[in-house]
Parts: C-alpha cells; sequence; structure tokens
C-alpha cells in the first residue's frame, strides 16, 4: 500500500522547510505561551508557531500557509490586549474552522545605523520598542513613543495596531512615526518602501492602508522610523482634583501655555489604591483625592520653571513635584502598573476607547452607573487623547454584554470603540457602533482584494461577525 503522508505533517514539512526545523514549534509546551494573550481572555490551539529569521522565510511560511488552506496569526511580543495575535478560540473570538498557525516575528531584529540628517532609522518588526528608544537616544534622538510594555511590544505589532501611548499628544500615534515599511503581501509578495522620502506621493500610499490593519492585510517585516529630538530635562506633576469633571478644563488651561507638555494623563483614586496595594508603596499624597492629573513637560532645558507658571496660571496650587529621575520614576510607575495591578486583582473586562474631551468625565460616570452590581471599574488613562482605559472586575470574563455596554455608551459619547491597542477580536462586532455600513464596505472590499482567500488573521477587525452586527 502505498504511503500517504496527513495534510497536518505536510504543513509542518514545508513550514519547517520555509524557516528551518528549529524555528517550528509543534510540542504543547512549547506552543502553550504563544497561545494565550496578557489578558487571559483570549486563547486558541494552533498547528505550530513559526519564528522566521528573515524577510524570504515569512514570505515562505505565507506561501506554505496559503498552499494549505492555513490561517496565519501574526504575532510580536504577545502584549496585546484584544486577542489579535493569538489564534481563534471559540466563537466569541471568531472560531476559525481551518488550522491556525502562529507566525512569530521576534526574530526579525535588525536594527540599521540612525540616519540624523533624516531622523530616521531602519529597524526589522521583532524589534522592541525598549530596544529602538535605546539606540536612538544614543544617536541623541528618540522614538517619540512610549508605555509601560515598551521592553516587549515590538514595532511591527506597533504598526500593525497603530499603537499610542504616553507620548501621543505630542507626537502623534504610531502611524505618525512610520516613514516606510515593507511587508509580506497573503501570496507572499514582497512590498517595499524604505527609502524614507518625506514627499512620495507616487500612488496608494500602502505603508498608511497596512498601518493599523491588525495583521489582517499583510505581515510587516521591517519599519522605517520616524525619530523626534531627544529631551532630557524633564518635570512631572501629579495634580489631585476633586473630581474627573475637573481633568479637562485643567488641560485646557495648561497646553497652550506648555509648548514643552509630554505627556497628560489621568487616574481615579480607585486605581490608584489598587496599585498602591500591588506595589505595597505609600501614597504620593495626602489627603488622597477623588481624581489626579499626571503633567510632563519634557525640553532641553529644564522645564520646571515652564510647568510651574502653567499650573500658576491653571489655579493650580496643590501638585506634586518631581524634578529628579528617582522621584518621576516613583510616580510614573504608579501610572505604568495599572495595568498589572488590575490583572492581579482578577481577570477585566478590559476596552480601550476614546471620546471627545469634554465627554471623558460624563462617559466614565455613565460607564460606572451602568455595570452590574458589585462590579469593580477602573478607569484611566491619556487626558491629552481622549483615550480611555475601561477595566471591569467582577462579572464573568466570558459575559459580552459587559463590553457591549460599554461601547454603546462610547458611541452615545460620540467616540471611537478603539483607540490605541486595536480592533481584534475583541471587537470585530462591535466596529460597526462607530464606523458606518459604507465604510465597513470599503474596508471588507480592501480585505477581499489583499487576501481573497481571508487566510491573515481571520477574525481580526473585520469578519462576518462585523457584518452582522
Ligand atoms: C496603558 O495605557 O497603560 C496601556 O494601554 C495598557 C492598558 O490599557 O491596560
Ligand atoms: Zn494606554
Amino acid at each position: 500500500m502505498p504511503h500517504v503522508t496527513p495534510p497536518a505533517t505536510q504543513l509542518i514539512e514545508a513550514l519547517r522547510g520555509a524557516v528551518g526545523d528549529a524555528h517550528v514549534l509543534v510540542e504543547d509546551d512549547m506552543r502553550a505561551p504563544f497561545e494565550i494573550d496578557w489578558t487571559r481572555r483570549w486563547s486558541g490551539r494552533a498547528a505550530a508557531v513559526v519564528q522566521p529569521g528573515t524577510t524570504e522565510a515569512v514570505a515562505a511560511v505565507l506561501r506554505a500557509c496559503g498552499d494549505h488552506d492555513v490561517a496565519v496569526v501574526p504575532q510580536g511580543g504577545n502584549t496585546g490586549l484584544v486577542g489579535a495575535g493569538v489564534p481563534r478560540g471559540g466563537p466569541a473570538d471568531g472560531s476559525e474552522r481551518r488550522e491556525q498557525v502562529v507566525l512569530s516575528m521576534t526574530r526579525l531584529v535588525g536594527l540599521d545605523d540612525v540616519d540624523a540628517a533624516s531622523m530616521q532609522v531602519s529597524a526589522g518588526a521583532g524589534v522592541t520598542l525598549g530596544a529602538l528608544q535605546v539606540h536612538a537616544r544614543a544617536a541623541g534622538l528618540d522614538a517619540g513613543v512610549d508605555f509601560g510594555a515598551r521592553d516587549s511590544a515590538t514595532l511591527g505589532a506597533l504598526v500593525a495596531c497603530d499603537a499610542g501611548g504616553i507620548r501621543a499628544l505630542r507626537h502623534g500615534t504610531v502611524r505618525a512615526r512610520v516613514a516606510g515599511l515593507e511587508a509580506v503581501l497573503a501570496d507572499g509578495q514582497v512590498v517595499r518602501r524604505m527609502s524614507g522620502l518625506l514627499k512620495d506621493n507616487a500612488g496608494y500610499d500602502l505603508p498608511a492602508l497596512l498601518t493599523g490593519s491588525e495583521g489582517t492585510l499583510g505581515v510587516i517585516t521591517r519599519v522605517r522610523w520616524r525619530l523626534v529630538p531627544r529631551h532630557d530635562a524633564r518635570a512631572l506633576a501629579l495634580i489631585p482634583l476633586p473630581g474627573l469633571a475637573d481633568a479637562a478644563p485643567l488641560l485646557r488651561a495648561v497646553r497652550p501655555r506648555l509648548a514643552s507638555l509630554d505627556a497628560c494623563e489621568f487616574l481615579t483614586d480607585d486605581g490608584l489604591g489598587l496599585v498602591l496595594e500591588h506595589l505595597g508603596v505609600p501614597a504620593p499624597v495626602e489627603p488622597r483625592a477623588p481624581a489626579y492629573v499626571l503633567l510632563e513637560a519634557a525640553a532641553t532645558a529644564d522645564p520646571l520653571p515652564d510647568l510651574a507658571d502653567a499650573l500658576e496660571a491653571a489655579g493650580i496650587e496643590d501638585a506634586v513635584i518631581a524634578d529628579d529621575s528617582a522621584s518621576r520614576e516613583r510616580l510614573w510607575r504608579l501610572r505604568e502598573s495599572h495595568t498589572e495591578a488590575i490583572s492581579a486583582a482578577g481577570v477585566p473586562h478590559k476596552l480601550d476607547v476614546g471620546v471627545p474631551l469634554d465627554a471623558l468625565a460624563p462617559f466614565c460616570d455613565a460607564v460606572r452607573d451602568a455595570m452590574p452590581a458589585g462590579a469593580r471599574t477602573i478607569v484611566f488613562g491619556h487626558l491629552g487623547d481622549g483615550n480611555v482605559h475601561v477595566n471591569v472586575l467582577g462579572p464573568d470574563p466570558a459575559d459580552g454584554s459587559v463590553d457591549e455596554t460599554v461601547l454603546r455608551l462610547v458611541a452615545e459619547h460620540g467616540g471611537t470603540i478603539s483607540a490605541e491597542h486595536g480592533v481584534g477580536v475583541a471587537k470585530a462586532r462591535f466596529l460597526h457602533l462607530t464606523r458606518s455600513d459604507a465604510e465597513i464596505a470599503a474596508m471588507g472590499a480592501i480585505k477581499a482584494a489583499l487576501d481573497p482567500r481571508g487566510i491573515l488573521n481571520p477574525g481580526a477587525v473585520i469578519s462576518e461577525r462585523t457584518a452582522a452586527g
């Protein structure tokens, strides 16, 4: 009887041929860390995890998966929070009938010399944000993006979800950092625009289209990154407020007077209390207040006098000022530990949304009022961008009604269901809340044109569930 190789074995052999035996992980314990996301809400089974080391190997993986009709889930540092970088599980996350392969991009770590004249650098998709920051600073520049997961999150994934972070109010989201991209399309073709030309309007802007597409239109392999001036002189203020409603007027008073404003974050005392307990550290201010704003100014010369003047003009009398790096780090740690402290208390419903600045406080109140009895609602985020991180502890993580309630309130307050984490699989079925039928149809047409077999990150951003509303 002739020997017939089963399809799954053929796939694994094809993947081994593409990236080498050592870079195809098939054992359960080897795959496991790649199959569940940071929130523990999203997980699924992959036939294999592949770790290509070159763009050509990525192309070979996509061709192999296309030949075998296997879905591909691109993954960076696996710090995503919307299920976009892990295999699909059950119906709630757009269950996938085909085999799935995780395409781990962390081996693409090439980092070129900084070009000081253009203030740009070319980097592999697997370079972490932290590594880029160190590299840029050594050349007297900076990455222009920052957030807590800097040492794990990778540049390809940052571009794929158009990440935001704490410096977006000054430098824009990651989209503003993209001077060019290299990516592999679903059929294995490589598209490359890495010259970094500031003026290049020859045809459709494919890098712009791939930015924020969450791995559904192509796999980003290299990024031409636009750097920003390095500002070493920093001053930080933590301002206690009687309520969140006082945060928007504060920003409105400060912003025009403080050209060096580099970050403007908000927290509430519920979140701060959880963080203090989690870290076992004392409160930064007594008495505690219902809400706080964290304002950072950064410049080449000491920005403290400008910060103090701006606070005075805004009528702020009480603020904790940190102007040396140890005390700044202590205050930033209280803000950046929110995600970790919340996660240590349970598996939260976690919704990254954006609302107009004046709607921020009413929206947060409405969310709190709408949550089931016993739920613990913690909001924090990036005031300067109207970007709110809603975290709800208590209700069953699988209870979709909590997410739906929050996202409907977002729409009612004129906001967006996704600000900086992406739509992923978590919010695909809610896209219609803040995108019109015409917009969703146009997105569907683009997806069908670039990935006709639907192998790239199926179920993320746009899917049958999106259309079903
Ligand atoms: C943050 O701003 O801390 C991050 O976006 C993470 C989060 O929302 O949990
Ligand atoms: Zn954030």
